[in-house]
């Protein structure tokens, strides 16, 4: 059975272009770059040269740049790295939305229990929050603004440049979680007018575990991860010089794609959205909102909502789609064997047992007009069997 991977927001396969120019370092190369005999400084020089190669990608120096373990961690240290250094102390607010990531998510809410003013903007129905809501949010005692580039369950983005202007009139500081971008998006810092930024190599087919938080010089940044001076002092730890060429080199040719890519994707997207009608029996909502709002080329977000009050078993739902051999997520996660019903889909308004019933088909590099078309097909014969 032919396979169709259609989940490329959750991780998309090393390129082998990108796997051999990684390869000497992992095998050869091996110097720590702490190291001060031949070996580690040949490695440091690697790393320097992984670092200049990203800052160049986002238009940024390349002091500016913090090689992280992945987006999560590079969320986490735009957080708990901005407020925890604020001057104003526990003080120091933060506003973010609700249809965030786990990884900004999780942070503020732990923020906000230990007593710091969080402000958890709702998005509207499409899933964008608005520069006039996170004006409306910022007090005084704001210091960090927190707003992802593209939703990665239903691929909606903010207006980041306009977010930024607001930021920048009160003084306060712009993160920008832009994981599910990179490699479709221009991410110029300075066209964006952002502060911090969050990159991941695994979702543009550079290696897993290897992530780049962007940092703007003067910003302060207290570390997350201490116990060594690597990374200027903002992220301790032997430093993963495979991982940065490795996701410096994926970056490069993901810019340099970028355009090409979206576009090819684009179509595929439309297709997608468009065949849904005949494949689908019965009612759904379609979740990206492809001529309503500004959406990332590769997220397709579907929910089911209940037929006579029964509702589908949106988790049976993508193991059948697997059993078929076409491999999606779900709109929800799994948490602790129950499965609960997507943040972002319930905070653009779904009905609970809706949310629970969704699918996230996202696109990629090698996907294809008949792979589409198979998923629609896999998905017309699954639904009527199921209902
Ligand atoms: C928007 C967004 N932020 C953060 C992350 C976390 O990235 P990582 O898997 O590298 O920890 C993801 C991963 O799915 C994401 O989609």
């Amino acid at each position: 059975m032919e396979r169709v991977y259609l989940d490329h927001a959750a991780t998309t396969p090393l390129d082998p272009e990108v796997f051999e120019v990684m390869k000497p370092y992992l095998l050869e190369e091996y110097g720590n770059a702490s190291s001060v005999h031949q070996m580690g400084r040949r490695a440091r020089v690697a790393m320097e040269e992984a670092r200049e190669r990203v800052a160049g990608c986002l238009g940024a120096e390349p002091s500016e740049i913090v090689f992280t373990s992945g987006g999560t961690e590079a969320d986490n240290l735009a957080l708990k790295g901005v407020l925890g250094a604020a001057s104003t102390g526990s003080e120091a607010g933060l506003v973010t939305s609700t249809a965030e990531h786990k990884a900004v998510l999780e942070p503020a809410r732990r923020m906000s229990e230990q007593g710091r003013p969080v402000a958890l903007l709702s998005p509207d129905t499409h899933g964008a929050v608005t520069p006039e809501q996170v004006e409306a949010a910022i007090e005084e005692e704001t210091a960090l603004v927190s707003l992802m580039h593209t939703n990665n369950e239903i691929g909606v983005q903010n207006d980041i440049p306009a977010v930024a202007r607001v930021c920048d009139e009160h003084d306060v500081l712009l993160h920008c979680d832009a994981v599910q971008a990179a490699g479709l998006q221009p991410l110029d810092v300075e066209d964006l007018g952002v502060d911090l930024l969050s990159l991941s190599g695994h979702k543009f087919y550079g290696p897993k575990g290897i992530g780049v938080l962007y940092v703007r010089n003067g910003v302060d940044l207290g570390p997350l991860v201490e116990g060594g001076s690597q990374e200027r002092d903002r992220r301790g730890g032997t430093q993963n010089v495979a991982g940065a060429i490795g996701l410096a080199e994926a970056l490069e040719r993901a810019v340099a794609e970028a355009e090409e890519r979206a576009e090819r994707l684009s179509r595929l997207q439309r297709r997608l959205v468009e065949g849904l009608d005949d494949a689908v029996p019965g009612p759904y909502v379609c979740n990206t909102p492809l001529d309503e709002a500004p959406v990332a080329p590769h997220v397709v977000n579907v929910a089911f909502p209940p037929v006579e009050e029964e509702p589908l078993d949106g988790e049976m739902l993508i193991l059948n789609l697997d059993m078929q051999g076409v491999l999606v997520s779900a709109g929800s996660a799994c948490t602790s064997g129950a499965l609960e019903p997507s943040h972002v889909l319930t905070a653009i308004g779904l009905d609970r047992s809706t949310a629970a019933a969704a699918v996230r088909f996202s696109l990629g590099a090698k996907t294809t007009e008949p792979d589409i078309d198979e998923a629609l097909d896999t998905l017309h014969s699954t639904l009527q069997r199921m209902r």
